[in-house]
């Protein structure tokens, strides 16, 4: 391993400040990165107090040169990045030669080294970043830092950090993302006690797949390799039987690094789109390999979202393979083999690059979709209904007319009767859409109504957050939010969109800064995706009772609706079941 030595102060300015150390886990991104940078083969982490009261972090990796001791803890004192032009081709991760610097000023450390060419180690302990006691040691190989009381000395950003429940929650993701981006590195991740994780090391992805999520999602991963222009592409993803309620398994890295991008990881989504039900979310964990000269890892201090050149047709590309992989896996499974063998440990299934064109279904507006007898049995019953409404066209409200209430079954779904038929209302869908076309209008004449808070909420983000608020102010007063900037990392929220609770609309306005983060969001897009899904929890649930004169209210809104016959998310909402078909069911005719 390279020696240390300190940065021109020309190239230090020159790379991104920021605030690195913002909470525990950032501290042990910047740890752990610094073992896996020494070349280590194991890492253990062990956290107590959710890494406020402490954090240790040993590997087994080159170690420090105890000649070095002075220029550890010095900022931009770094062994990685010396030449301007090594900026650009960053292959090491870590390259600021800050982290340790920030990290001693706001904590207590101990930190303990050998390299192998020596027969002892050192220790050193720093307080407020100053060196009070050293020694030579007897020690393995490698470094141990221990970071206690964290932010000891900062009061206020004790204050703003989050419960430690959170923290641990932020500190186990970190670890997933390293544990998946470095499956040739041992992990051993230890919490308050208790073994978290312990992956195996030795390359073995799908076994810290496996060690890490379990085998239900294990057994539903299908392998892909493939190859974009200059973009190497492999890893695995869910088959359709397979989903989530959100994004959080959808992990995406770009030369052994997990970075965020927003372009990919939805273009992967769009994939599934149709296959799997609305609102569901596939697993991925994408492996990009790229040349470093094409991506940009400095757009943010915290070194997670970047860019790559030509993202979008990478995107567009990728996203169009893995559809078609899918519809050939779904053709598959609808042959004489219902059920595939399980595949054995270690081994998720191969898919292979061959196409078939997408069978005609594709063109249907029918998302749920679970197997592929089920699709069927639904497209039966609502073709009727979406054939009737698209051929024609001519009265869409029609089907709702002199419909006769018999009950409602399940919960959920509302039947009536009228000439020959039985028709189903999902009560969810329909509300949510009456909610959902009623927000939308209102949007499209003005801003949303806000609401003031009795108690103005402070929130502590980034400085970069509070510019890029700075510069939206007006996006985010058009949603409804009254805010007021308090500071170089304080946000003094007044007022917030009156169509969200207090816990939403700090969700969203965090996600409207993700996606300004990208300078190609779309502002109505995501309108649009926050009043769908706002819509969807307001709605009345599946589930429960609803009065007679209820349903007559409902119908009445549903007659209003520019697009009646389907949910925002696409699927019907109401659904056929012809006299017909029902005789079919008891065989009283044949076919
Ligand atoms: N676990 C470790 N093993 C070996 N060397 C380390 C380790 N942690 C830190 N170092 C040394 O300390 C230097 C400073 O670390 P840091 O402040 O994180 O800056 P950077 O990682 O950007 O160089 C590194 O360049 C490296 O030489
Ligand atoms: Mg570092």
């Amino acid at each position: 391993m390279k020696r240390i030595q300190k940065m021109s102060p020309h190239l230090s300015n020159k790379i991104a400040a920021g605030e690195v150390i913002e909470s525990p886990a950032s501290v042990i991104k910047e740890l752990v990165e610094n073992s896996i940078d020494a070349n280590s083969t194991q890492i253990q982490v062990e956290i107590e107090g959710g890494g406020r009261r402490s954090l240790k972090i040993s590997d087994n990796g080159d170690g420090i040169h105890p000649d070095d001791i002075p220029l550890i803890f010095e900022r931009h004192a770094t062994s990685k990045l010396l030449k301007d032009e090594d900026l650009s081709h960053i292959a090491s991760l870590g390259f600021r030669g800050e982290a340790l610097a920030s990290i001693a000023a706001v904590s207590k450390v101990q930190l303990l080294s050998r390299v192998m060419a020596l027969p002892t180690g050192f220790k050193i302990q720093l307080l407020r970043g100053e060196t009070f006691h050293q020694e030579t040691i007897a020690a393995n190989p490698g470094t141990t830092l221990i970071i206690e009381d964290l932010f000891y000395n900062l009061p206020g950003r004790k204050k703003f950090l989050k419960s430690e429940k959170s923290l641990n929650r932020d500190i186990h993701e970190v670890m997933n993302h390293f544990a998946l981006s470095h499956p040739d590195i041992q992990f051993n991740y230890v919490n308050e006690g208790r073994l978290i994780f312990n992956t195996p090391g030795g390359n073995d992805l799908p076994g810290v797949i496996y060690t890490l999520y379990g085998r239900e999602l294990f057994e539903h991963l299908l392998a892909f390799e493939t190859q974009i222009g200059d973009v190497q592409i492999t890893g695995y993803a869910s088959d359709l039987g397979y989903y989530r309620g959100n994004r959080s398994l959808q992990y995406l890295f770009v030369n052994r690094r997990y970075v965020e991008n927003r372009i990919l990881l939805d273009s992967l989504n769009e994939a599934y789109r149709a296959l799997i039900p609305g609102h569901k979310f596939p697993v991925f964990f994408l492996y990009l390999s790229v040349d470093p000269g094409v991506v940009d890892v400095n757009v943010h201090p915290s070194k997670l979202v970047v860019k790559i050149e030509g993202e979008e047709g990478i995107g567009l590309e990728l996203s169009g393979t893995f559809r078609e992989e899918l519809y050939r896996k779904e053709s598959h499974s609808r042959g004489v083999i219902a059920k595939e063998p399980t595949p054995p440990a270690n081994a998720p299934r191969e898919i292979s690059t061959e196409t078939i064109q997408p069978p005609l279904y594709d063109q249907l507006s029918l998302k749920e979709t679970r197997g592929v007898k089920e699709r069927q049995e639904i497209q039966t019953l609502s073709r009727h209904i979406l054939d009737r409404n698209q051929e024609a066209a001519r009265d869409k409200y029609q089907v709702f007319r002199n419909l006769n209430y018999v009950g409602q079954v399940l919960g959920t779904y509302l039947i009536f009767e009228k000439e020959r038929a039985v028709f189903f209302i999902d009560q969810h869908a329909a509300h949510e859409k009456i909610l959902y076309e009623g927000f939308m209008k209102r949007y499209a004449t003005d801003s949303l109504d806000s609401q003031g808070l009795v108690t103005p909420e402070i929130l502590g983000l980034s400085h970069e957050e509070i510019r890029l608020i700075e510069n939206r102010m007006q996006d985010f007063s058009r949603f409804g939010y009254d805010l007021e900037i308090f500071g170089p990392s304080d946000l003094l929220v007044r007022g917030i969109p009156s169509l969200f609770t207090l816990d939403q609309a700090k969700t969203l306005l965090v996600e409207l800064l993700d996606n300004y983060r990208q300078e190609d969001y779309r502002y109505e897009k995501l309108t649009e995706e926050a009043i769908i899904q706002h819509s969807c929890k307001k709605a009345i649930k599946g589930n429960s009772r609803i009065e007679p004169l209820e349903v007559e209210k409902l119908l009445e809104d549903l007659m209003t609706l520019e697009d009646p016959l389907t949910c925002p998310h696409g699927r019907p909402l109401i659904v056929e079941l012809s006299s017909r078909e029902l005789e079919k069911i008891f065989y009283r005719i044949q076919r």
